[in-house]
């Protein structure tokens, strides 16, 4: 009996928090499980890293770094991919500013290739050695403050193509 009445509160209790948490946009942090940097000059890590993952990503170098609000961002990124990424693939990406969730959101892989036009990379994309560029203008209108990125991308059948996790303070001019 005690016990009970004990774990339902509790349980009350939990859920009551999660709600609050949610109302104020605050989420309970998921770190990414191991994380090992990337080779280069750049501030982003590999997560996940007990999981097999499909992409190897051998380099990344981003000009300048860290990133600064209304520049240009050169991104240049080297990996080797063992398997074929096919339509239907899809990334789930999430971005805080501080503890606040921005962006928690799952898009179609591909899609999001050929909308970015990374080197004019087309789904299927077949097993090799890829080395990409892309530019990026990052406006000056971005809030400054410390953003947290995960990503996570998968393959159509559910398996880990990477996980890239960075941080990221545009401070205040
Ligand atoms: C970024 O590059 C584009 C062209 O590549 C240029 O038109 C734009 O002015 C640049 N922006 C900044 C902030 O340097």
């Amino acid at each position: 009996m005690r016990f009970s009445v004990v774990t339902s509160y509790l349980l009350c209790a939990a859920a009551s928090y999660a709600n609050a948490a949610s109302l104020f946009g605050l989420s309970f942090p998921e770190p990414p499980s191991a994380n090992k940097p990337i080779p280069g000059d750049s501030p982003l890590l590999q997560c996940d890293v007990d999981q097999s993952q499909s992409l190897d990503v051998t380099q990344v170098n981003l000009v300048p770094n860290p990133p600064q609000r209304g520049e240009n961002l050169t991104i240049a990124a080297a990996g080797v991919l063992q398997t074929t990424i096919e339509e239907g693939a899809y990334i789930d990406i999430e971005v805080r500013l501080g503890y606040i969730k921005l962006i928690s959101q799952t898009y179609d892989l591909c899609e999001q290739l050929e909308e970015n036009d990374i080197d004019g990379l087309k789904c299927p994309i077949e097993e090799g050695v890829y080395e990409l560029n892309k530019i990026v203008e990052i406006p000056s209108e971005v809030p400054p403050g410390k953003y947290s990125v995960i990503a996570r991308a998968y393959n159509v059948d559910d398996e880990q193509i990477t996980c890239l996790t960075g941080e990221v303070i545009f401070p205040a001019y």
